[in-house]
C-alpha cells in the first residue's frame, strides 16, 4: 500500500476535531495527505449517525471507495466514528471490503492496525474515556479545537449520541489549561472548546487535583496571555447557571455568543424528549443571560415533528423562537434512531409532509427574527477575526466577529489578524463591511 491518506469528515465539530488527529497521527507515521480520495492508499471516513441522512451520504460515498479498490485491491479501507460504533461488527458483514473499523474514541487504534502485520479486518470499539493525546493537523493555525470531555450522560430519547460516545468522561482541568497554553504559544488566537454538554464540566470528577467547574476553565483560559478568543459548544440550558454567565460578561476573551439548543418550545414535548428543562426554564435562562449581556448572540438547535408532536405544540416552538429571536438557528426534522426511546414511539411518529410544512414555517421565523437581530450591527465597527478570503468573491476577505456571525469585507489583512470592521449591511446569514483603516491606525 502507498503510505498516502485521504479522510471524509461526516457530522459534527467533534468529528472535525478527531479527524485533524487522524492526520496529525498518520503524518508522524510517514504519511503524506492526498487532496483526492482516489489517488489515496489509505480510504477512511469519520462517520456520523445523527440522524438517517448522514447514513445514507456516508454509504453512497463508501460505495464509491469500494469501487476503488475494486481497481486497486491494495487499497486499504478504514471507518471510524458514530456510525461505525454505532453498528461495530456489523460492518463488515455489510461492507466486507472495509479493513479496518474503530469507534470516535479509538483513534489511536488505527496506527495499531496499521503497523501491525494482520490481513484480516480488525475493529475496535471499546469506550476507554479519552485517549487523543496524539499530534494534531488544524486546518487554521491560529484557530484551535479543544475536547474537554468525551461522552454525554444525559438520555435526550431521540439522540444516538450516548450510544456511540459513552459517558461523559470529563478531561483534568490543569491538562486543559497547560493544552490550551502551549496552543497559544504555537500561534493559536481562538479556541473551541468541545463537549456534548460542557458545561456540566466537573460535575462527575472526583476530588483532587484537576478537578474544576466549567466557569472556573473559562476563568483561567482567559488568563492565558495571547489568547484573544473563547469559544464552547455545546452547552445544555440545564446546567446553564450564573456563573457561566456572568464569565461571558466578566471575561474579555470569553466571545459574546452562546449556542443554547431549544429542541422544542413545547414543555410537553421537551418532557418526552426528556430535556430536563421546561418553556419556562428556558425562557428564565435566556433572560439571564440577557440581563448580564444584553448585546450577546443566542444562537439554538430545533427539531421539529418528534412524535407526538401536535400543531399546538409545534406552535409553542414558534412562540418561543418569535420571543427570543434568536441569531441564527440549526433546524432537523426528527430522525429515528437506532436503539434509541423515541424510535418506538412509531404509532406517534409525525408524517414526513406534516414535519416539512412546519419546518417551512419554521425557518420563516427563524430566518426573519435572525435578519432583525442582525440589523443591530449594522453602523457599528467590530474586532473580525480574518479566516481567508470570502467565498462568493475572491477579492474580498472573510472572517468572524466575537458574535460568531461572518463578515465579507473589503480590506487588505492576512488570516489570523484580528482587524476593524465598519459593518454596512447584514441579512439573516452574513454581514458585509469595509476594513476601517483609520480605526486600524489607532490600534
Ligand atoms: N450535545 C448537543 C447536541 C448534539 S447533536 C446538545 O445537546 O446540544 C446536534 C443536534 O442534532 C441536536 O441538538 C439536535 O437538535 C439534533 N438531533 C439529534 N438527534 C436527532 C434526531 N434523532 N433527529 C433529528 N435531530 C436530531
Ligand atoms: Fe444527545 Fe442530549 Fe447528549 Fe446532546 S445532551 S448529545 S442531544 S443525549
Ligand atoms: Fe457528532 Fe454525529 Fe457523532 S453529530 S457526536 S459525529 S453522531
Amino acid at each position: 500500500m502507498s503510505k498516502t491518506f485521504h479522510v471524509t469528515t461526516f457530522g459534527c465539530q467533534m468529528n472535525e476535531h478527531d479527524s485533524e488527529r487522524m492526520k496529525g497521527m498518520l503524518e508522524s507515521l510517514g504519511y503524506t495527505e492526498t487532496a483526492e480520495q482516489q489517488d489515496a492508499g489509505l480510504i477512511l471516513f469519520n462517520t456520523c449517525s445523527i440522524r438517517e441522512k448522514a447514513d445514507s451520504r456516508f454509504i453512497s460515498y463508501l460505495q464509491l471507495a469500494a469501487s476503488y479498490k475494486r481497481r486497486d485491491p491494495e487499497i486499504v479501507i478504514g471507518v471510524g466514528g458514530c456510525w461505525a460504533q454505532s453498528v461495530k461488527e456489523d460492518v463488515f458483514r455489510r461492507f466486507p471490503f472495509v479493513d479496518v473499523a474503530f469507534g470516535p474514541g479509538q483513534v489511536h487504534k488505527l496506527a495499531e492496525f496499521l503497523t501491525s502485520e494482520s490481513l484480516t479486518a480488525q475493529g475496535f470499539f471499546e469506550f476507554e474515556g479519552f485517549t487523543g493525546h496524539l499530534p494534531e493537523k488544524r486546518a487554521r493555525s491560529f484557530q484551535s479545537w479543544v475536547q474537554i470531555s468525551v461522552g454525554c450522560n444525559m438520555k435526550c430519547s431521540y439522540c444516538i449520541v450516548p450510544s456511540t460516545r459513552g459517558r461523559q468522561v470529563d478531561r483534568p482541568l490543569d491538562e486543559l489549561v497547560a493544552e490550551v497554553r502551549a496552543q497559544v504559544a504555537e500561534g493559536v488566537r481562538e479556541v473551541t472548546l468541545l463537549g456534548q454538554n460542557v458545561n456540566a464540566y466537573g460535575r462527575e470528577m472526583r476530588a483532587g487535583a484537576g478537578r474544576g467547574s466549567f466557569a472556573q476553565l473559562l476563568h483561567e483560559l482567559d488568563a492565558i496571555d495571547g489568547l484573544d478568543r473563547i469559544r464552547y459548544t455545546s452547552p445544555h440550558p440545564q446546567d446553564m447557571k450564573e456563573d457561566v454567565v456572568l464569565a461571558h460578561a466578566e471575561l474579555d476573551s470569553v466571545c459574546p455568543h452562546m449556542h443554547l439548543p431549544l429542541q422544542s418550545g413545547s414543555s410537553r414535548i421537551l418532557k418526552a424528549m426528556r430535556r430536563t428543562y421546561n418553556r419556562e426554564r428556558f425562557l428564565d435562562r435566556v433572560a439571564l443571560i440577557r440581563e448580564h449581556n444584553p448585546d450577546i448572540a443566542l444562537t439554538t438547535d430545533v427539531i421539529v415533528g418528534f412524535p407526538g408532536e401536535t400543531e399546538e405544540d409545534f406552535a409553542e416552538t414558534l412562540e418561543v423562537c418569535e420571543a427570543v429571536g434568536f441569531d441564527g438557528a440549526f433546524t432537523f426534522i426528527y430522525s429515528p434512531r437506532r436503539e434509541t426511546e423515541a424510535a418506538e414511539l412509531v404509532a406517534d411518529f409525525v408524517g414526513h409532509e406534516v414535519s416539512v410544512e412546519r419546518m417551512d414555517r419554521l425557518v420563516e421565523v427563524i430566518q426573519r427574527r435572525a435578519g432583525e437581530q442582525a440589523r443591530r450591527f449594522v453602523g457599528r465597527t467590530l474586532d473580525v477575526l480574518v479566516e481567508g478570503s470570502s467565498r462568493t468573491d475572491a477579492a474580498r476577505l472573510r472572517g468572524r466577529i466575537g458574535h460568531g456571525k461572518v463578515v465579507n469585507f473589503s480590506g487588505l489583512a492576512e488570516p489570523g489578524e484580528i482587524v476593524p470592521v465598519a459593518i454596512t449591511s447584514a441579512t439573516s446569514q452574513t454581514l458585509a463591511g469595509e476594513m476601517s483603516l483609520l480605526a486600524r491606525a489607532l490600534t
